[in-house]
């Protein structure tokens, strides 16, 4: 067994090149698969566990699928299955699985530390598929989306309106590396981006000649954008101690008005989505939204990460 795997448990740990690549690979995924190519089997003999403690419908079955296709097997654990219930240690759970696993894709909603404690380890690989501070799956989707629609990520102008959850804070670790790219994040006062998260994308954008925005104030929205992007408001697993903050979310929904202010812009959404609260039927179900091959790119990066991961 190979020893010494990668893990991507955020995307901070991840250099610009590798980054790129990623992006490069699920891109070249996705444009085999569009032309009716299978994955290579470049994992055929190795065997993936994947342990999602909360619900997924996408990242869970990329994950899954991409592993299959790409010539895995797979062992899929659900919230109930493993002796951490009955009081085992993460870092154990992650020693023994090691022993027996190629790699190891974790949903926790948790702390971050509770995936890096699967990752104390040098036998298996451990890709965090969303954690309470960040998905960093779902930005290599999000960014595979932009580079085939309009052919690289750089320069691309994206409003995110919205919570800054765990998926913004991917977004923004991500798009700002890129050369030219323009990111807006505009989100309700009290529900903006972490300050750790910021200053660290205002850095990343300063190095590769990109801009780096964070508002609350929807007069200070962009004049020209590319893409809007929008996420549930409720993230998986999370309730906000404010009983009303549905006030002050509900200026933020995503509609046509908005969507006119960016003509050609495309709209996207992780999903799940839940009509009429961030995002209008409208929209999502108009001629804009990508959001359903930004779905199916989640696939597409999955294979990429567990190729990078696993194979190296
Ligand atoms: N976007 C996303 O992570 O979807 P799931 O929660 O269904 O995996």
């Amino acid at each position: 067994m190979q020893h010494k795997r990668r893990h991507l448990l955020s995307l901070t740990d991840v250099s610009d090149e590798e980054l790129f690549r990623l992006v490069e690979t699920a891109s070249g995924y996705a444009a085999a698969s569009a032309a009716g190519a299978p994955y290579t089997k470049v994992l055929a003999g190795r065997v993936i566990g994947t342990y999602f403690k909360k619900t997924s419908t996408r990242t869970r079955t990329a994950f899954s699928a991409a592993a299959l296709r790409l010539g895995a097997e797979v062992v899929a654990y659900g919230p109930g299955d493993l002796q951490e219930n009955t009081g085992e240690t993460t870092q154990d759970t992650g020693r023994v699985l090691s022993r027996m696993l190629d790699g190891f894709v974790v949903r926790t909603a948790g702390p971050d530390r509770e995936i890096a404690a699967y990752a104390d380890q040098d036998r298996m690989s451990v890709v965090n598929a969303m954690s309470e501070g960040e998905h960093p799956t779902q930005a290599l989707a999000d960014l595979t989306t932009i580079q085939g629609l309009a052919g690289e990520v750089d320069g691309a102008k994206v409003l995110y309106v919205g919570e800054g959850n765990n998926s913004a804070v991917a977004l923004a670790l991500a798009l700002t590396r890129f050369k030219g790219t323009e990111l807006t994040v505009l989100t309700p006062e009290g529900y903006g981006l972490p300050e750790g998260t910021s200053a660290l994308a205002s850095a990343y954008a300063e190095a590769s000649g990109s801009t780096f925005t964070c508002t609350h104030d929807l007069v200070d929205a962009p004049g020209s954008a590319d893409f809007v992007y929008t996420t549930r408001w409720q993230t998986t697993g999370t309730s906000k101690a404010d009983p009303k903050w549905r006030d002050v979310f509900e200026p933020f929904r995503v509609d046509a008005a908005l969507m006119s202010r960016y003509p050609g812009a495309r709209f996207l959404h992780d999903l799940p989505a839940h009509r009429g609260e961030e995002v209008t039927a409208e929209v999502l179900d108009g001629p804009a939204s990508v959001a359903f091959d930004q779905a199916e790119n989640k696939m597409h990066s999955a294979a990429a990460v567990l190729e990078w991961c696993v194979v190296g």
